[in-house]
Order: C-alpha cells, then sequence, then structure tokens
C-alpha cells in the first residue's frame, strides 16, 4: 500500500482535462507508473483508456482516473472493473469507434452503448465493424463489442427506451446482463424483465445467443436472421420481438412482422415501428 502510495506521487496530475473524445497524452516514463487525468466517472475512465494507444489497465477513484501501461497497475489497491483489452487500444481508424455516452435516469447512471434516432448511420455491417463500433454518438450509433464486453463482464441492469414512430414511449429494464468476450462469440445473457410499460419481454428471448452479423451467422434460426431481417447485427437467438439494428423508417411500416426489417418491436402492443431506440447499462 505505501509502495502504491508512493507511485501516485510520482506522475503528477494533469490540469487540463481532456474531452471525452480526445487522445490520451503518452506515458513518458516506465511501467508500475500511472498517468493520473481528472475524470468524472469510470466510464470516461475506460473511454480514456481505450482512447490511448498505450494504456493497458486503468483504475477510477474519487475523481482521478489513473492509467497505467502495465496490466497490474491500477490507480488504486483495488482490482478494476474493466481491464483494457489489446483489440482497443489501436483503433484502424481513431474517428470510428464511438464510446457511447453516460445518461442519467431516475438519479442512476446509464452507459449508452446503441442508439438510433435519426437513420443517418447505416447498420448493415460486417462483423468486424459490430466489434469494433461505428456511428456518430449524436445520432445513430454502436459502440462495439469489444467495449459492450468490457462493461459487461460483470451483471449489469439493462435498460431499453422506444419510441414509436407514432410517438409513444416504452421502456424496460432488466438484470443481470452480460456480454462474454470474443471466444464466446460475446454470448448475451439477461434475466427477464423486472420493470417496464412493454407487453412482453423483447430481449430475454434472445438471452444466451451469440452475435450475427450479415457475414456471421450464429443464431438459432434455419436462415439468417441478420442479413434476412435488414442487415442489423444482432444477438439473434430466432428472428422477431425486436430489431433494434435494422433498417431505419420514421414513418410506420406497413407489415413488419411479415417484412421484419425495420428498427421495430413487439413488446409494445404487436409490432410497432420505432423512430427511436436507446439500449444502456447501468454503471
Ligand atoms: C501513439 O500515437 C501517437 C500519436 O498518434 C504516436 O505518435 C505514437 O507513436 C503512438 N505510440 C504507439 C506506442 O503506438
Ligand atoms: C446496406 O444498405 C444500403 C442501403 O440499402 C446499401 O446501399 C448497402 O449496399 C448495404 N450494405 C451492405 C454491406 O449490405
Ligand atoms: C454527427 O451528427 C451531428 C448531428 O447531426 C453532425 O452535426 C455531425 O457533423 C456528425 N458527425 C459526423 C462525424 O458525421
Ligand atoms: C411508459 O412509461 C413512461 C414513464 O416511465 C411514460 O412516460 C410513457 O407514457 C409510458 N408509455 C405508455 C405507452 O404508457
Ligand atoms: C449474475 O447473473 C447470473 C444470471 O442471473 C447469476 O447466476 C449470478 O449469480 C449473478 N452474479 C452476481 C454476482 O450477481
Ligand atoms: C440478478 O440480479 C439481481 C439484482 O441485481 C440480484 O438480486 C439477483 O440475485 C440476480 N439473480 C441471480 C439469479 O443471481
Ligand atoms: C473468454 O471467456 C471465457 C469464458 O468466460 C474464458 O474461459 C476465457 O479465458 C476468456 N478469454 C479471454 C481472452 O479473456
Ligand atoms: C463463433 O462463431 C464462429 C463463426 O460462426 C463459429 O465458427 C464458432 O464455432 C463460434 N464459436 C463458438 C464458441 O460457438
Amino acid at each position: 500500500m505505501l509502495r502504491l502510495v508512493l507511485l501516485l506521487n510520482l506522475c503528477p496530475l494533469l490540469l487540463a482535462t481532456p474531452e471525452y473524445f480526445d487522445s490520451v497524452p503518452a506515458l513518458t516514463c516506465c511501467c508500475n507508473q500511472i498517468l493520473k487525468v481528472p475524470a468524472q466517472s469510470e466510464s470516461k475512465c475506460a473511454v480514456l483508456s481505450s482512447r490511448s494507444n498505450w494504456s493497458r489497465s486503468f483504475g477510477f477513484s474519487n475523481g482521478v482516473c489513473g492509467l497505467s501501461a502495465s496490466d497490474k497497475c491500477a490507480v488504486n489497491n483495488e482490482p478494476t472493473i474493466f481491464k483494457k483489452q489489446t483489440e482497443i487500444q489501436t483503433p484502424a481508424d481513431p474517428s470510428k469507434p464511438v464510446p457511447g455516452y453516460e445518461l442519467q435516469v431516475d438519479n442512476r447512471l446509464f452507459w449508452v452503448f446503441q442508439q438510433r434516432l435519426t437513420g443517418d448511420v447505416l447498420f448493415n455491417r460486417t462483423w468486424d465493424e459490430y466489434v469494433l463500433g461505428f456511428g456518430n454518438v449524436s445520432t445513430d450509433f454502436w459502440a462495439g463489442l469489444t467495449l459492450i464486453n468490457e462493461f459487461g463482464k460483470t451483471n449489469r441492469t439493462i435498460r431499453i427506451e422506444m419510441t414509436t414512430v407514432d410517438n409513444e414511449f416504452y421502456w424496460q429494464e432488466s438484470a443481470n446482463f452480460t456480454v462474454g468476450n470474443a471466444s464466446t462469440n460475446y454470448t448475451m445473457h439477461v434475466d427477464q424483465y423486472n420493470a417496464y410499460n412493454t407487453s412482453s419481454d423483447v430481449l430475454y428471448f434472445h438471452s444466451g445467443s451469440q452475435f450475427s452479423t450479415i457475414d456471421i451467422d450464429n443464431d438459432l434460426y434455419g436462415g439468417h436472421c441478420a442479413s434476412e431481417r435488414g442487415g442489423g447485427g444482432f444477438w439473434w437467438a430466432n428472428c422477431q420481438m425486436i430489431n433494434p439494428n435494422g433498417f431505419y423508417s420514421s414513418t410506420v411500416v406497413s407489415d413488419p412482422s411479415s417484412n421484419f426489417k425495420y428498427v421495430a418491436a413487439s413488446g409494445v402492443q404487436s409490432y410497432k415501428t420505432l423512430q427511436a431506440i436507446k439500449m444502456m447499462l447501468q454503471l
């Protein structure tokens, strides 16, 4: 403990607060040194770590984000919730991955990892893109399975908010949401919903599923949900209940149950086309 305290005093606290999306300055010294930067929350610290091309682990404590080039270093003695993985150290195009954003709901903090608001961004994308993440944080985006796995290593509450094209707002929450790592094909587990005003549980139906995309079919269906239902990657079990990453339409799609390509959900009184959806994990 004494040694850690000593190490903490070695690196000066940066005075400037890095922007959420900025790259992190490099650590100039060696391992066992921690670069301390101010951060508002653990998830912002996680994002800073994922933005840097050298940070391998991070820890968050009392507004201080500690970034380290070594897996073994952290800001304090406690184990870190998020452990950095090599895939997110050097994104091919730093402007591509979208780390999502934080949202306060009823005094609880959530991390939004998926959003469709405008249809600006195409979601018919490949496995690699769903792993890395894509889109625009102010409109439509997917934060990427690597980061979702980082957050989903521990049981978390997931909240889904949906607005239909006729302006009805629906939400549901379920406990114990987890997403496995790449070697499980990012398998998702979730409990049945426990707070909601949807009429049925749109997510539990897919619990236990691996991820599937237009180029990788891991679903339980004889066909290929991702490519047949609008191109969206998802934890497809079978092809119904919800299609959060399908084609976007801001107007009612006439027969979504037989031609289920669009962003739509059946938990909101039969199938309804959605003009907006957000999926988020409680921090
Ligand atoms: C990290 O990125 C900076 C700026 O893009 C670059 O100068 C530096 O060489 C990179 N470091 C490593 C270890 O890749
Ligand atoms: C995605 O959908 C758009 C619009 O329909 C289409 O132009 C594009 O070719 C599709 N991309 C893939 C990878 O299927
Ligand atoms: C993201 O969306 C906003 C709002 O529509 C727009 O102003 C901005 O230019 C977009 N950014 C990119 C990188 O497309
Ligand atoms: C669902 O609940 C929210 C409040 O949590 C409410 O604003 C909304 O109107 C409800 N939706 C319906 C369709 O009743
Ligand atoms: C996490 O959720 C799973 C599935 O519900 C459960 O079996 C496990 O006990 C939970 N772990 C913790 C620490 O709550
Ligand atoms: C699921 O999460 C709830 C709330 O966090 C917890 O009380 C419960 O023990 C978990 N379920 C299982 C099966 O562990
Ligand atoms: C991925 O998860 C599996 C199952 O939880 C675990 O056995 C394995 O060690 C993990 N692999 C990595 C690289 O973390
Ligand atoms: C992951 O997906 C690939 C491609 O579909 C498949 O070959 C592999 O067996 C899957 N892995 C597991 C653990 O099921």
